[in-house]
This record gives structure tokens, sequence and C-alpha cells, in this order.
């Protein structure tokens, strides 16, 4: 046999017995030509061993047998053989049987191959479809981050004209969202109110600097001016497409109206008046109350909550009231956090 297959061009590793056949499986094999009957391990041993070797599992197997009984063959691709060969062995048998082994065998490499080729494809496009899909909504978290602190930055544009400081709109900001937690709104709302309280004073940059900052008191006319902040406010962000920028005109409109109708603009009372703008007053006019002002010294924090405690039910809705006291603790604390 190794002379025919030698002659017909192949390269033939010879095995002793079946042990020696199983070792050399390590060697670059495309083909087994396996005797049956050998002492010490049979060919269906080899033949079983093959198959379950992870490496060379589907490796064509070709028993070589003089045996011709059908229990033996059954037996043997029972086992895992994909053909055999009758001893005595004819050489163009032989040559038929191998050659249609090995093409067998090279169609199936190269489907493995393609396989594997496929595979490392799919991996690859779902990691850059991964990748993708991070930059995306990085992007659009970057996108939400600027636009908050557009917004802020706005705000605090709207603050410089004025007495107030930047730490002014954090701070009533925070009290703004700690009340609205207190409240039991959803917590995206609460978010929103964070992030849309800063713009509750950006009116007033449409406010003559002459009546802004006046040192002494307003006279009637410059009062009446000095309201439209408000509306101002609502028209510099009306008509948005933005969730919060859409807030931020409700609170410029509704931060100074009262709870009993005698705020501005409108007049509105009770719930009528936005619960933002109810949350917003009293954040903003506590701060205001415990913060320097060029008109005022501050007020200490037990004064500044019993003028908010006259406020209750004429100025404030009780319950934004009983709300920022219970959060009173937490109210402090921020206030510490950005104190001027
Ligand atoms: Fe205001
Ligand atoms: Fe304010």
């Amino acid at each position: 046999m190794e002379a025919i297959l030698t002659g017909l061009g192949y390269r033939v590793e010879l095995a002793e017995d079946g042990f020696e056949a199983v070792a050399k499986l390590g060697l670059d094999i495309d083909l087994v030509l396996c005797d049956l009957m050998m002492p010490g391990m049979d060919g269906f041993e080899v033949v079983r061993q093959i198959r379950a070797h992870e490496k060379v599992s589907d490796l064509p197997v070709c028993m070589v047998t003089s045996l011709s009984g059908k229990e033996q063959r059954l037996r043997a691709v029972e086992a895992g053989a994909n053909d055999f060969v009758a001893k005595p062995v004819d050489r163009l048998e032989i040559e038929v049987r191998v050659k249609a082994l090995l093409k067998m065998q090279q169609a199936q490499k190269a489907l493995k191959r393609h396989r594997a080729e496929l595979e490392e494809t799919v991996e690859r496009r779902t990691a850059s479809l991964r990748e993708a899909l991070q930059a995306m909504s990085q992007a659009q978290r970057n996108a939400h981050a600027a636009h908050v602190e557009t917004i802020q930055r706005l705000a605090v544009a709207a603050e410089y004209k004025d007495e107030d400081t930047a730490n002014h709109i954090h701070r009533m900001s925070h009290f703004a969202r700690l009340v609205a937690c207190e409240l039991e709104l959803p917590p995206g709302h609460c978010e929103l109110i964070l992030y849309a309280s800063p713009m509750h004073d950006v009116g007033k940059l449409g406010i003559p600097d002459k009546i802004l900052l006046k040192p002494g008191k307003l006279d009637s006319a410059e009062w009446e001016i000095m309201k439209t902040h408000t509306t101002i406010g609502g028209r510099i962000l009306s008509d948005s497409n933005s969730e919060l920028l859409r807030t931020g005109e409700i609170i410029a409109l509704s931060h100074h109206e009262k709870w009993d109708g005698s705020g501005y603009p409108h007049g509105l009372a009770g719930d009528a008046i936005p619960i933002e703008g109810r949350i917003s007053a009293i954040a903003d006019v506590f701060d205001a109350l415990t913060s320097r002002r060029p008109y005022k010294e501050p007020f200490s924090v037990e004064k500044s909550l019993e003028i908010i405690e006259e406020g209750r039910g004429s100025h404030f809705d009780s319950d934004v009231v009983d709300a920022f006291l219970r959060q009173l603790d937490a109210i402090l604390l921020k206030r510490s956090e950005y104190s001027d």
C-alpha cells in the first residue's frame, strides 16, 4: 500500500499498530487507512479515538479489511469509519477511494475555514457596530450636557447684571429640586426643575440698568417695568421644542405669583400657579432672605424661616412650605456647599 500511494504522489506516514497511529495524529494527516484486526488496539478503537479527538474528529478514515462480513462493516461504521477497501488491495480501488476521501476532506476543510472567516467577520462587524452605538450615545450625552450647560450659563449671564451671584442660582435650583422630590414629583420632573429653575430671572436681561441697578427704592413706574422681567423671560424662552426650556418658561413666568393671587405678572392664585413656579418661589425667596444684598444684610436662617412661615397660605402654597421644612437639613447643607 505504501508503494501504491507513494507512486500516486502521496506522502505516507506508517504506523506499526493502533497506538502508534493514534500518536501520529499530531502530524498533519489528511486521511487514515487502517487495518481492522490489529493486536492491542483494533481498528474500531482507533476510529473511536479519532472521532473523540477534538482536533482530528472529522479526519476521513478508510478501513482496510479482509473481512467482508456485514456485521464487521456495521460496527466499523458505528465507530465512525467513512469507507472500506478490501484486502488484498487493488491498485485502482485504492486510488479511487483515496482520491474521493481526500476530496471530501478538502471540501470539509474549506467549509471550516469559511465558517471561521464568517464568524470573524460577524464578530468584527458586531464590534464596530457596538463602537458606533457607544459613540452615538456618548455624542447624545455630550449634546445633552452642552444643552444644560448653555442654559446654566445663560442664567448666570442674566444674574451678572443683577446683585445676584452664580451661587444664588446654584443654591435656589438645588433647593427647588429637594422640595420637588419631597413633594414626590417624578424623578425626571425633579431633574427638570433643577436645570430649569436657574432661568427664573433670565428676563432681567431686558430690564434697563438704571432700574435694575438703582440703589434706592423703585418708584411705582419703575416697579412696573421691573415686574416685566417675568414676561420678558417667558418670551425669551417661549416656543421651544426643548422640555427643559419649556419648563424654564413656566418658571420665569410664575415664580413671582402668590398663593393668594396678589403676585405678578398674571395674579394667578392657588393651584392655577404651576407647581414649578410655586416651588421656585420658595427656593428663590429663602435664598434671597439668607443672602447679603447691597440694600440688606443677610437674615439669619431662623428669621428667614419666620418670614417663610408668615407667607404660608398667602405668598406660598402650604404644602410646599411643609415640604420645604421637611427638607430643611438637606437645604442648609446645599446652602453651605455653594456659599459665596
Ligand atoms: Fe424674579
Ligand atoms: Fe433669584
